[in-house]
């Protein structure tokens, strides 16, 4: 059994002793076996492991796409299981930007009419939808590229649109799922490089990789195993908020390489 885990307001993220049971006719699948873990806000996080180990699980639960078995999950002090179905999808558009690895962009749309997509759905008015989904095309360097269709647009910069459009309702946090899974590596570095700049703005970004290169750039490396946290690692310095909220974890020397990463 899990060891009692109590609230801490600090973390922006927290879910304690989560799992995830998948009822398939008579066969269950335990995809999260107690999962609990603190986010702090400005966090830089990478979740890695074997494929079916339960990652893009935990991501669901995390990004409110669906709901854990048991376990609490609190974003930014709500208790996520309190909430009601419609209440969700607003907290979903507002609080959580979501980067998908397939960019799902609709094709025939300008870039900058994508990137308001989630002001449209949040109900802003049109002047202030614009001025804001430049602002987020500037911040990853499409600021002249607003109008080209992505059928225009190169790799690199379709999969920048759609870091643009998780970015423009200013989330508590940003969630991808393997961002640069469909990118050369040049172009993956840039992706990186863009998300190392929005976390030294102060974003909080989790992302799921299985590329021990990217998740280098994170700060800090969680790796899962058949639904159990195997290790939580440093790589990089903590924050000050982090440290008093994790403990002060040495730094692993570059824990990255020194797994394999099964599959
Ligand atoms: N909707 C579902 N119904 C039943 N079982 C599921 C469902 N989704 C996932 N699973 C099972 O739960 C486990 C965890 O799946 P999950 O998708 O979280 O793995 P993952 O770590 O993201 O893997 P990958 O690296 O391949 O994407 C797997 O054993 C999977 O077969
Ligand atoms: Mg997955």
């Amino acid at each position: 059994m899990g060891m009692a885990v109590v609230r801490d307001q600090r973390a922006m993220i927290q879910i304690v002793d989560m799992r995830k049971v998948y009822k398939m006719g008579d066969v269950e699948v335990h995809a999260l076996r107690g999962v609990s873990v603190k986010i702090t806000k400005g966090e830089m996080l990478a979740v890695m492991g074997p494929s079916g180990s339960g990652k893009s699980t935990m991501m669901d639960i995390l990004g409110c796409l669906s709901k854990p078995t048991s376990g609490a999950y609190f974003l930014d002090n709500v208790e996520i299981g309190k909430v009601g179905d419609n209440h969700l999808a607003e907290i979903r558009n507002k609080k959580i930007g979501f980067v998908f690895q397939s960019f799902n962009l609709l094709p025939r749309m300008s870039a900058i009419h994508n990137v308001e997509l989630p002001l449209i759905y949040a109900g802003m008015g049109r002047r202030e939808r614009r001025r804001r989904s430049m602002e987020s095309l500037e911040s990853v360097g499409l600021g002249d590229r607003a109008h080209h269709k992505s059928n225009e647009l190169s790799g690199g910069q379709v999969q920048r649109v759609a870091i643009a459009r998780a970015l423009v309702t200013h989330p508590a946090i940003i969630m991808a799922d393997e961002p640069t899974g469909n990118l050369d590596s040049k172009t993956s570095v840039e992706i990186m490089e863009l998300f190392e700049k929005l976390h030294h703005e102060g974003n909080t970004i989790v992302m799921v990789t299985h590329e021990p290169d990217i998740a280098g750039h994170c700060q800090r490396i969680i790796r899962l195993r058949d639904g159990e946290i195997e290790s939580d690692e440093w790589i990089k310095p903590m924050t000050p908020l982090a440290r008093e909220v994790h403990g002060d974890i040495p730094l692993t020397a570059s824990p990255a390489l020194s797994f394999a990463d099964d599959d």
